[in-house]
């Protein structure tokens, strides 16, 4: 499918915030991708898509992950929003025909991160964080800095900061996150 088909069928599927947010990821992973000798389309299509699947309501995305047979954790049954990356991986590939694993992957992951991440994976997962229609998170400078500079030291930086937002929250957290920090943290 081309892009334009993909912006089409997005539209429909995410609200207008959602969409230029999506947009924005499009264009900071394309410019990340440009700088660390990534490739652009592939980077463009999983940021456009990475939050395809954020549009459907809490209840549907565990109604529909149970129906797809996706693998569902503990975690993401009391918490299905956080089911929107492996939904989003699904669709993409069942609707906007994107066969790519590497791609499906960084949409799968875009949320949590995981240990020894492909590169696209590392570029989808901090151009969610970075582009700048998103609200302004702590260290947001810093850690654009590190996007374009040391690209490891970034995904950790984002890993503990999102850590230490939820622990001081409910302090409900996602295994896969707190598994991505530990890797991220040993090898720097
Ligand atoms: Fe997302
Ligand atoms: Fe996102």
């Amino acid at each position: 499918m081309n892009r334009d088909k993909m912006i089409e069928r997005l539209r429909t599927k995410i609200n207008e915030k959602r969409f230029i947010h999506s947009v924005g990821v499009e264009y900071i992973a394309a410019s990340m991708a440009m700088a660390l000798n990534e490739d652009v389309e592939k980077a463009r299509v999983a940021g456009l898509l990475h939050d395809c699947a954020k549009g459907l309501s809490t209840k549907e995305k565990l109604v529909k992950a149970q129906n797809h047979n996706l693998p569902i954790s503990d975690y993401e049954r009391k918490n299905p929003d956080m089911l929107h990356g492996k939904l989003g991986a699904y669709y993409a590939k069942a609707k906007y025909g994107v066969e790519d694993e590497d791609i499906l992957n960084a949409i799968t992951y875009h949320t949590t991160g995981r240990p020894e991440m492909s590169l696209l994976e590392k570029i989808i997962f901090i151009a969610d964080y970075i582009e700048p229609n998103r609200k302004e998170l702590k260290d947001i400078a810093q850690i654009r800095y590190e996007a374009f500079h040391d690209i490891d030291k970034c995904v950790e930086h984002i890993l503990k900061n999102t850590l230490d937002y939820l622990e001081a929250g409910d302090g409900e957290i996602d295994e896969m996150t707190r598994l991505s920090y530990e890797y991220y943290k040993k090898r720097g």
